[in-house]
């Protein structure tokens, strides 16, 4: 009984995602805002290699790094009053209307994208012209013939529209693909922290990987909250190969963002986001205008540190949690938009109250299953300038008291320190991420 259920686990397993994949989609930055056009320019850029960006002295581009899936997000769609019913974006048949003003050829859009090799993502159950009579089979039938036919890889499922059964997706885009030239769907499950595998003792994962929280916004407080929704799916180990727990995309670069009450990041806290979604081997899903040159200026050395991206790939078992934290608290945001999502009444959202941290708090993650390497990372929630203290001993299955500390950020190795190492002068909103190996 036993094997056949962990036969039955594993069949549903695509074999997708087995590293947390890399990308850019364009919610982040453009939010409705979006033609195909513009998607096909952002195509363009991830493949160039720009001389003004290097990596070891060489122009590289984008997707050299790994940020190779290009999706799409919400605002494809036509939203008008189709069939009897008013379906929203669907015809009768249950066939998706795609607003061909704004995207005259979804075929023609993943096929730019395969030419110039990458993958193109989808996106379904949106939320601008949400529909809440799309449950019936044939609403799901004719987005996977859709998915099929316009050619995409992978597909970002939101969970505004009455299309959320997870598992009726990944059996349609099962049954759906080809026999010959199978091509297996990386499927996205947005679903904000409510729906599966959010069930306790939860064994097997057939999406490859799922949402955590609400929006992230270009703000440090919203970053930070979207980050601690990560640490009860590792605790209960629910973040591993092939089915990653995700805190949402990036903010990084995204200084103009089409929320207009958001800061955008400083170039710390960009660095900090990035570094704790690396930790906690998020997916990596930039959202910046990579054809704009200040911008990419500004963080390029943060989304081309190999080192940076080498913890986030690497897997040994444990995918990145935090092992100590201060017990001081700092209030970051009035509201804590990470436990607030669509599908919330007005008095649940308002009950969910200000996003308050420990004053810093401290990640680890394994590169080696006997401890023998281990990245941390030091985060700073205070804006103020502090020393912090790292013990070796308190570090989960290190194997050193004598170690040896790399800095990833500055590519530096620090030297061998015995039982403790002490960050000095660490920025407000700032971190220090580290590479421990025995001395
Ligand atoms: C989950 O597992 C724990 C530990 O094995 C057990 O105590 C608990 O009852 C289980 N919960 C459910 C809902 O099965
Ligand atoms: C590039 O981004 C900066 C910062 O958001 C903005 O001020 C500028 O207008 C952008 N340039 C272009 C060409 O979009
Ligand atoms: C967590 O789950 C993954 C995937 O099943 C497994 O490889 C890993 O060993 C588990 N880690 C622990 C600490 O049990
Ligand atoms: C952080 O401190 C700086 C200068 O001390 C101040 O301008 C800024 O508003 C502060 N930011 C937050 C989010 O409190």
């Amino acid at each position: 009984m036993l094997a056949l259920l962990t036969s039955a686990a594993l069949a549903e397993n695509n074999g997708l995602a087995k590293t947390p994949p890399l990308g850019w989609r364009s919610w982040n930055l453009y939010g409705a805002n979006v033609n195909q056009n513009l998607i096909e320019t952002i195509m363009e850029a991830m493949v160039k290699r720009d001389p003004r960006y290097t990596v070891d002295g060489v122009p590289t581009s984008l997707c050299d790094l790994g940020y190779c899936d290009v999706g799409l997000d919400d605002n494809w769609q036509k939203c008008g009053h189709y069939g009897k019913e008013g379906y929203t974006y669907h015809d009768e048949d249950g066939n998706p209307i795609v607003n061909t003003d704004r995207f005259p050829s979804l075929k023609a859009m993943t096929s730019k994208a395969h030419a110039l090799g990458l993958k193109a993502g989808f996106y379904g159950n949106n939320c601008i012209c949400s529909d809440s009579k799309t449950g019936a089979d044939k609403f799901y039938q004719g987005d996977v013939n859709a998915l099929r036919e316009f050619g995409f890889d992978s597909w970002k499922l939101d969970g505004c529209g009455a299309q959320t059964d997870m598992q009726k997706w990944s059996d349609l885009i099962k049954a759906s693909a080809p026999t010959t030239g199978r091509k297996e769907i990386m499927v996205e499950n947005c679903h904000w922290g409510s729906k599966e595998p959010f069930k306790p003792n939860r064994t097997w994962c057939p999406w490859n990987f799922y949402r955590t929280s609400g929006d992230v916004r270009a703000n440090y407080g919203s970053v930070v909250g979207n980050l601690q929704t990560t640490i009860q799916y590792s605790t209960q180990n629910l973040s591993y190969p092939g089915c990653w727990a995700y805190p949402d995309m990036l903010e990084v670069g995204v200084l103009a963002s089409p929320f207009k009450e958001d800061s955008g990041l400083t170039i710390a806290e960009t660095r900090a986001h990035f570094g704790a979604w690396a930790i906690v081997s998020s997916p990596l899903t930039l959202s910046h205008d990579p054809n704009n040159q200040t911008i990419m200026d500004a963080i390029w050395p943060i989304i081309s540190n190999k080192e940076v991206l080498a913890v986030n790939q690497a897997y040994a078992g444990e995918s990145g949690t935090p092992f100590k934290q201060a017990a001081e608290r700092v209030e970051l945001a009035p509201l804590n938009t990470a436990l607030v999502h669509p599908s919330m009444t007005v008095e649940e959202m308002r009950s969910v109250g200000p996003l308050a941290a420990s004053a810093w708090q401290y990640f680890y993650k394994p590169m080696a299953w006997d401890g023998t390497k281990t990245a941390v990372l030091l985060m700073n929630h205070i804006n103020a300038t502090v020393d912090l203290s790292l013990s070796f001993s308190d570090v989960p299955g290190l194997a050193c008291t004598k170690c040896h500390v790399r800095d990833i950020w500055h590519h530096a190795d620090l030297g061998a320190f015995e039982g403790t190492f002490k960050a000095t002068a660490v920025g407000a909103h700032d971190c220090v991420f580290l590479i421990l190996t025995p001395a």
